[in-house]
């Protein structure tokens, strides 16, 4: 097989003039000023290609370091020969991760940073661009405050939030002389049993796109350089959240106009609003993997969306190609088929063939010099950007806020703000005053329950050892409810239980809460074969709920685990889809009602494993046809009850390209404050492609007090209400729209001009 084959969703021919625009040479970067970009250029002219392709790989940190990669000696020490190798011989411009099995703070991170900035500056005088996955807070980096994962960020809704949260995360990483994180994910998740469902946003192309927004404005705000900025990376470019069986990294099949429709517009709005560089779908699509695929990287990604920052390849990605993928015969057709493709640095990981492949395409002459001047001065821009040839690294002791009481309470809000309360029958929460509480079930006194994975490792395993200073929900029950709270945990992950005796102590109890879901994991690791619960909390449910006592279900987990006729049986159901540290906290302030609950589902919550249909389904997937979930997407309740007055529009008309203006009046009718979600949805009463149900335009995050009003006002254009047409182009065709928020609807004609 020759490495051309395979190469993109469309053939466009490899010498094109759009390739060659596109790929070749050494561009200007409008995000630098002029003085900056002959910087950049005369650093690619003085670089020779071993360099070049050196800036071009990324390798894992553990590469440096005394011990076997992933088995590091503790402490971890840097093996100088290694460093030699890695910095000094191969010339790597870019590391990532941490040292495997070891844990440490700003103070180390330091001294890690200074070692390798002063080595890359001695041999290539070019700053390393050294890159993270802190997705939930610095969760690498020893007494950073973690906080919600992102599907639970996306359940609060709440955009100022999530944009102090990535502020946070910035601030973080700084203190730890980290200048790039690998986050915000904006995979629409449209297969909930997806391992990495709640590393996204949820099912909803505008809460990816706008969460995202927030996150990147968090992390690079308007001066990289800050001590609390840092470079973000978008992805996984794209289409990575909807493999076909659900399985990580399985095939995924993306008709072009659906490709469009859900998985470009975020990345198109994230670029647009500056985003530095983006990270590269790791799985494949209609049978071409994203990292050979140079329609997507090159034709899109560049030309259509302008993106002009980096594209780093995923983990071991190129390599893949050949024995993952097997599109290319060998390792040196893979990294040639990626570069073709418009990859601009490869994520090697514990491996380090590709630079001297890739220096040897040129030689031979099969990849041309100036494709790679064109990556490498996208490398260096960067590196420019972020300030890091004026400074490597960041003193720790000048950042103060660092682990702060201040951060502490971020984190807590972003617990209280993603916890969903589903199903509040008879109005059984808030407890009451006096009742006794049995606490049981595998997610109660457990923190990868609370905080998923990449939380101190990748499949988060360490989080009860690190953040065992937190409490789990039964310590923060305990706490709350002094004296009143009973546990066994009934049911467990890893240990054997006595089920018969956490029933008798159940029975003499006036409340029951089971806490059952998932641990932590992620990616291929956490795989599954069906979305229903597991029988063993099944069966020991039904057990508990034969007592006949009131139920408290709380359902801990990173996806929506079938829970129909468990959610039937309970009075209360609440969601938790990873809220972090302070999860244990922030659910017993809302059990105890010190808290009002406000998170709302950012996806749908199936009624059974085969009812996957989300909610902005096509009007002939109506119950019969799949949609009829067991809690809709953005289904979640309060203590207090949100009433609204009619929709206001300022003309029923909208025409050509200006714009209407819809208010609504929220009302709190209850007797305590809240925080509440407004939603605004449209639907398209006819149009050339079948029409979604619905579609979620705006949204916006209240707070009233005990009956307060508040008008909210949303302004629509008509580039809101538009679709990707049979042509794959974005259209708003004229005619009759519907607005909704709650059960409140106005009509809106569009008319074109
Ligand atoms: C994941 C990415 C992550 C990268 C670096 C990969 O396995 O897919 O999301 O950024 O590893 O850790």
């Amino acid at each position: 097989m020759s490495a051309s084959v395979g190469n993109g969703m469309r053939a466009s021919a490899l010498d094109s003039e759009r390739y060659r625009e596109l790929q070749h040479g050494v561009p200007t970067f409008s995000f630098l000023s002029a003085e900056q970009n002959a910087f950049v250029a005369s650093e690619v002219a003085r670089l020779t290609l071993k360099q070049k392709a050196g800036q071009m790989t990324q390798v894992a940190m553990d590469l440096l370091f005394k011990g076997d990669t992933y088995v590091l000696t503790t402490p971890a020490e840097y093996d100088m020969d290694k460093v030699q190798r890695i910095l000094g011989d191969l010339e790597v411009g870019s590391i990532l991760n941490h040292p495997s099995n070891n844990w440490v703070g700003p103070e180390q991170w330091y001294q890690y940073m200074q070692l390798i900035q002063n080595k890359a500056m001695a041999t290539t005088g070019v700053p390393v661009l050294f890159g993270q996955d802190a997705i939930h807070g610095a969760n690498y980096i020893d007494g950073a405050t973690l906080y919600a994962q992102p599907l639970g960020v996306a359940a609060s809704f709440n955009k100022s939030l999530t944009e102090e949260l990535a502020a946070m995360t910035a601030y973080q990483l700084k203190a730890a002389s980290i200048p790039w994180n690998f986050s915000p994910a904006m995979d629409v998740g449209r297969n909930p049993a997806w391992p990495r469902t709640w590393e996204s946003f949820g099912e909803d192309v505008y809460l990816n796109l706008t969460m995202g927004e927030a996150m990147l404005r968090g992390y690079q705000g308007n001066d990289v350089t800050a001590d609390d900025k840092v470079v973000a990376c978008l992805k996984h470019f794209t289409g990575y959240g909807s493999p076909l069986s659900g399985r990580d990294r399985s095939p995924a099949y993306i008709p072009e106009r659906q490709l469009r429709e859900y998985y470009l517009p975020q990345y198109a709005n994230a670029i647009d609003k500056g985003a530095l560089s983006v990270m590269i779908n790791s799985g494949e699509i209609n049978g071409v993997p994203t990292h050979a695929n140079r329609w997507l990287l090159t034709d899109v990604l560049r030309g259509e969306l302008g993106f002009e920052g980096l594209a780093v390849s995923d983990w071991e990605d190129v390599r893949f190609l050949n024995y993952r993928y097997r599109i290319a015969e060998n390792l040196k057709a893979a990294v040639k088929l990626s570069v073709d493709a418009g990859m601009d640095m490869s994520m090697t990981a514990a491996f380090t063939d590709f630079p001297v492949l890739l220096k040897e395409l040129v030689e031979e002459g099969s990849i041309p010099m100036a494709r790679i001047d064109r990556s490498v001065a996208r490398i260096i821009a960067l590196k420019v950007k972020a300030g890091l040839y004026e400074q490597h690294v960041w003193n720790p002791a000048d950042f103060e806020k660092f682990g702060s009481e201040d951060h502490a309470a971020l984190s807590l809000q972003s617990a209280e703000e993603a916890i969903v309360l589903l199903k509040n029958d008879g109005l059984q929460l808030p407890l009451k005053n006096g009742q006794t509480i049995f606490l049981t079930g595998p997610t109660a006194d457990n923190m990868r329950s609370l905080n998923g994975g990449w939380t101190y490792s990748w499949q988060g395993e360490n989080g009860d050892k690190f953040l065992g200073d937190y409490h789990t929900i039964k310590e923060a029950l305990q706490t709350k409810f002094d004296g009143r709270v009973q546990y066994a945990e009934g049911v467990s992950f890893s240990r054997e239980q006595n089920i018969a005796q956490a029933l008798e102590l159940a029975k003499k109890t006036d409340v029951i809460v089971v806490c059952l879901g998932e641990s932590s994991y992620t990616e291929i690791e956490g795989n599954i074969d069906n979305l229903d619960l597991p029988s063993d909390q099944r069966d020991y449910y039904d057990q508990l709920v034969a007592l006949g006592k009131p139920i408290v279900l709380v359902m801990a987990a990173g996806r929506p685990r079938i829970m129909t006729d468990l959610a039937a049986k309970a009075q209360s159901v609440l969601y938790l889809p990873y809220p972090g540290p302070r999860a244990g906290d922030a659910l017993a302030n809302i059990l105890s009602g010190d808290t009002n609950p406000s998170g709302r589902l950012p996806l749908t919550y199936p009624r059974a494993a085969n009812a996957i249909v989300a909610y902005d389904h096509k009007t002939v997937e109506i119950v019969k046809n799949g949609h009829n979930p067991l809690f809709g997407f953005g289904h979640g309740l309060s203590y207090s009850t949100f009433t609204y007055g009619d929709l206001q529009l300022s003309s029923p008309e909208l025409t050509g390209s200006n714009s209407v203006t819809v208010s609504v009046t929220v009302t709190n009718e209850g007797d305590r404050a809240g925080k509440h979600s407004v939603l605004l949805f449209s639907k398209d009463e006819y149009a050339s492609i079948t029409p979604n149900m619905r579609r979620l335009r705006a949204f916006e995050k209240l707070e009233l007090a005990p009956g307060a009003s508040q008008r909210v006002t949303f302004t629509i254009d008509a580039d809101d209400l538009s679709f990707i047409d049979i042509d794959h182009n974005r259209i708003t065709e004229p005619g009759e729209f519907t607005l909704m928020v709650g059960d409140k609807k106005a009509t809106l004609n569009y008319v074109a001009k």
